[in-house]
């Protein structure tokens, strides 16, 4: 019997909110731009959730962004939309109220490597001091794909390096544009 099945037959006896939990999550970042490290997040993600919101944060502090929060939303779709239970969305304020209002008890983190670590935990443990009912939950990518990072992707199509491993391929197709266009200004 899986966890669901016990959940729904009244079978759990302890930590029954938190198996609830499970039901919906939320894998929140900036994705400027959606590698194929993100992707495989996602897809393990909404293997053990039932439902996934992926979801494009509007302020993350991060300066100039190269593609708008819509531009970023458009091709997460595109990414999943095999994907039956991952919906795309995107938010402005804090990820816990967003969380809150969609209804997901679970953050979804990835973690590439130990130097993630101290800010990803400092993060968790920030939000769950801001909603203790929110718990994050952190997912390793595929070592294949440990290395990779948005900045870095962009560097190696900014110097005219082929990024068709690290990126879904309209994703890099947009990219390559929009260097492009940037570079005509
Ligand atoms: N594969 C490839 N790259 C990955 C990755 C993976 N699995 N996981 C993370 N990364 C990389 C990204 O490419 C990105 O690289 P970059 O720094 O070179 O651009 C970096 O890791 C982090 O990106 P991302 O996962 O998109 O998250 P983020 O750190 O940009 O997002 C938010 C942070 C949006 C979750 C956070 O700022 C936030 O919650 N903001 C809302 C406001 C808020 O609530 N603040 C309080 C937080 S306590």
């Amino acid at each position: 019997m899986t966890i669901f099945e016990q959940e729904k037959a009244g079978g759990m006896t302890h930590s029954s909110h938190h198996t609830l939990e499970r039901g919906h999550a939320l894998y929140p970042g900036t994705f400027d731009v959606l590698t194929l490290g993100h992707l495989d997040i996602i897809r393990r993600a909404s293997t053990i959730f039932r439902r996934l919101t992926v979801a494009v944060a509007q302020n993350p502090g991060k300066a100039a962004p190269l593609f708008t929060v819509d531009e970023r939303v458009a091709m997460l779709r595109e990414a999943v939309h095999d994907l039956a239970n991952v919906d795309v969305a995107s938010f402005e304020g804090l990820t816990v109220e967003f969380a809150r209002k969609i209804g997901a008890k679970v953050i979804v983190r990835g973690l590439r490597a130990v130097s993630d670590f101290e800010f990803e935990l400092q993060m968790a443990m920030m939000n769950e001091s801001l909603n203790p009912e929110i718990c994050t939950v952190f997912m390793a990518p595929a070592p294949a794909y440990s290395f990779l990072s948005s900045s870095l992707v962009k560097e190696i199509a900014r110097f005219g390096g082929d990024v068709a491993d690290y990126v879904p391929a309209h994703v890099a197709e947009k990219l390559v544009k929009r260097l492009k266009e940037n570079d005509v200004r």
